[in-house]
């Protein structure tokens, strides 16, 4: 959860100069304890091409709790990509597994048989897995 409510256009601008800038803005957690997982799936929105701010201070603050990490994207069109290779740089080791979904996939339903394949890797997927690249799992992101 964001500690700064974010609405109407100076809230927007937040957003883009949060990812623009790489920023981390504040957030507070109020989900289970990371560390009592052997596997954790983040889903987060693009942003101007970037991980979302809010994530990139979850992984920054509770990086350290993360075990075999999945990372979803959901975004309009275009950028899953380079929120891949952030949290790569933030954590210093990749995702073992990244999908991104479109917006437009949610609002119609056809993302669901992809992510259920991408949970079923996460279960399976052995602690010392392969990184699957972003494009193993991606739609139509470049
Ligand atoms: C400020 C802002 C910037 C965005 N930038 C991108 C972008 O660069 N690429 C993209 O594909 N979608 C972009 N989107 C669309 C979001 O990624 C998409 O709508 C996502 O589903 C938002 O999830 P949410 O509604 O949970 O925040 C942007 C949305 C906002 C609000």
């Amino acid at each position: 959860m964001e500690l700064e409510i974010r609405s109407g256009a100076s809230g927007t601008l937040r957003y883009v100069l949060d990812s623009v800038l790489r920023r981390r803005p504040p957030i507070r957690y109020v989900g289970p304890d990371p560390k009592n997982f052997s596997s954790v799936v983040l889903i987060s929105p693009i942003w101007v091409y970037r991980l979302a701010g809010p994530m990139r201070s979850f992984i920054v603050n509770r990086g350290a709790d993360l075990a075999r990490l999945g990372l979803i994207s959901v975004m309009g069109s275009r950028g899953a990509a380079n929120a891949v290779a952030e949290v790569d740089h933030l954590m210093g080791r990749a995702p073992i597994l990244t999908a991104a979904f479109t917006t437009r996939e949610v609002d119609d339903g056809s993302y669901a048989a992809r992510l259920e394949a991408f949970g079923k890797a996460v279960r399976s997927a052995g602690v010392d897995a392969e990184a699957v690249r972003p494009k193993t799992w991606s739609s139509q992101e470049g």
